[in-house]
C-alpha cells in the first residue's frame, strides 16, 4: 500500500471501511463528544417520536473525518428507520434518484454525503421531494413527453457538508435543523480511542490514549487511524504492548508531532512564511506554490490550523500568527 498522507480524510481506504464500520457508534448513547449537538438532536428526535413524524430534514457541517456519517447512522437508529446512502457525485442526473426515493418508507433515512456537490439539475428536483414529498418527473421524449406527479412517503433526509456556505440558500432553507461540528477536545478523543481499542481487541494504558488522542487533529477518523498504526508498530517492535514511549515513538514515525500536524500541514506553514513573508497570502497563491489543489486545503488543512491559531483569515488573505513563529521555532531546536 501506498504510504499516502496520514492526515488524508478525504480518502478511506477499504481496510478502512471495513473497520470503521465495525467502529461505527451505534445509539445515541455510543456518540462521544459534540455534545451540543446531541442534546439538540435529542430533544429533536424525542419529539418527532412523540408526535409520530418523521424527523425534519438535517443538515450536519463541519470539516472531514468528524463523524457526520456516524451520526446520520444514529439518528436512522434512534427513529428504528433504515437509511440509505448516497453522495451529491454519485447522483448524475436527477433520474437516478427517482428509485431511490420512490422505495422509501414513512420515516426512512435518505443520507446524502457531500450535498454540496449536487448539480443544479439534481438540487431542484429535490426541493418538491423535500418540501411535500412529491416528485415531479418526465416520461417520454419530444412532444409525447409528459410530467408526471408522484407522492412519496415522508421520510427524513440528513444531508451532510464540508462546505456549508456553497448550498444554494433554497436548498438551505428546506432544511429544519441544523447542527455544525466541532473539532473534538482531547478528552473526547482519548475515549473514543479507548472505545475503538476495546472492541479492536487492543490493550491500551490512558497516557498512550491521550498521546494519539493529543495528535489527532481534533478528529475521530484519524485517531482510529492513528491507533491502527501504533497496534501495528508495537506488533513489530514490542510484542503488541503498547506504553506511552512506543506510542511517541510510533507517531513520530509517522510524521505526525506533537501538535498533530503532519507534512502537509508543515508544508502549507513554511510556503505561508517562506513564499509569503508570513502573508496576508489568498488562497489560490498558496495553493499555487504548494502544487496543491485549492480545495484539499480550504476543507482539510486550513479548518484545523485556523481552530488552533496557527493562522488567521484577514480579508486580504491568510496570514501565520506569532504562535506558529513560536512553535517553529521550538521543533527546530529539537
Ligand atoms: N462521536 C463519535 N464517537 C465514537 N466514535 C466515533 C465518533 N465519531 C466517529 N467515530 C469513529 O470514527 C470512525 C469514522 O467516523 P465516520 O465514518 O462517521 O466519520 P467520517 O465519515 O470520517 O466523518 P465525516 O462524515 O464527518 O467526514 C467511525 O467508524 C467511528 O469509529
Ligand atoms: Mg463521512
Amino acid at each position: 500500500m501506498e504510504e499516502g498522507r496520514v492526515v488524508d480524510y478525504l480518502q478511506e481506504n477499504e481496510e478502512e471501511k471495513v473497520i470503521n464500520l465495525s467502529l461505527r457508534p451505534q445509539g445515541i448513547s455510543d456518540f462521544i463528544g459534540q455534545t451540543n449537538v446531541i442534546s439538540a438532536l435529542e430533544i429533536a428526535i424525542q419529539a418527532a417520536k412523540k408526535r409520530e413524524e418523521p424527523l425534519e430534514h438535517v443538515l450536519l457541517s463541519g470539516p472531514p473525518g468528524l463523524g457526520k456519517t456516524s451520526l446520520a447512522y444514529v439518528i436512522a437508529h434512534e427513529m428504528g428507520a433504515k437509511l440509505t446512502s448516497t453522495s451529491g457525485p454519485a447522483i448524475e442526473r436527477a433520474g437516478d434518484l427517482v428509485g431511490i426515493l420512490t422505495n422509501l418508507e414513512k420515516g426512512d433515512i435518505l443520507f446524502i454525503d457531500e450535498i454540496h456537490r449536487l448539480s443544479k439539475i439534481v438540487e431542484e428536483f429535490l426541493y418538491p421531494a423535500m418540501e411535500n414529498f412529491q416528485i415531479d418527473f418526465v416520461i417520454d421524449k419530444g412532444p409525447y413527453a409528459k410530467s408526471v406527479k408522484f407522492n412519496l412517503k415522508p421520510f427524513t433526509l440528513v444531508g451532510a457538508t464540508t462546505r456549508k456556505g456553497l448550498l444554494s440558500s433554497p436548498l438551505r432553507g428546506r432544511f429544519g435543523l441544523f447542527y455544525d461540528f466541532d473539532f473534538y477536545t482531547i478528552e473526547d478523543l482519548a475515549r473514543i480511542i479507548e472505545r475503538s481499542a476495546k472492541l479492536l481487541d487492543i490493550k491500551i494504558d490512558t497516557e498512550s490514549s491521550h498521546e494519539i488522542a493529543g495528535r489527532a487533529r481534533g478528529s475521530p477518523r484519524l485517531s482510529n487511524r492513528l491507533l491502527k498504526r501504533v497496534r501495528d508498530y508495537s506488533q513489530v517492535r514490542s510484542e503488541g504492548i503498547i506504553n506511552l514511549e512506543l506510542a511517541k515513538e510510533a507517531l513520530e514515525y509517522s510524521r505526525i508531532d506533537a501538535n498533530g500536524f503532519d507534512d502537509l500541514d508543515r508544508k502549507y506553514l513554511k510556503a505561508l512564511i517562506e513564499l509569503h513573508g508570513g502573508g496576508p497570502a489568498g488562497i489560490e497563491a498558496i495553493a499555487a506554490s504548494l502544487g496543491e489543489d485549492k480545495g484539499t486545503l480550504e476543507d482539510v488543512v486550513e479548518p484545523y490550523l485556523l481552530n488552533k491559531g496557527f493562522i488567521i483569515r484577514t480579508p486580504r488573505g491568510r496570514q501565520v500568527t506569532e504562535l506558529t513563529y513560536q512553535q517553529l521555532k521550538n521543533s527546530s531546536k529539537k
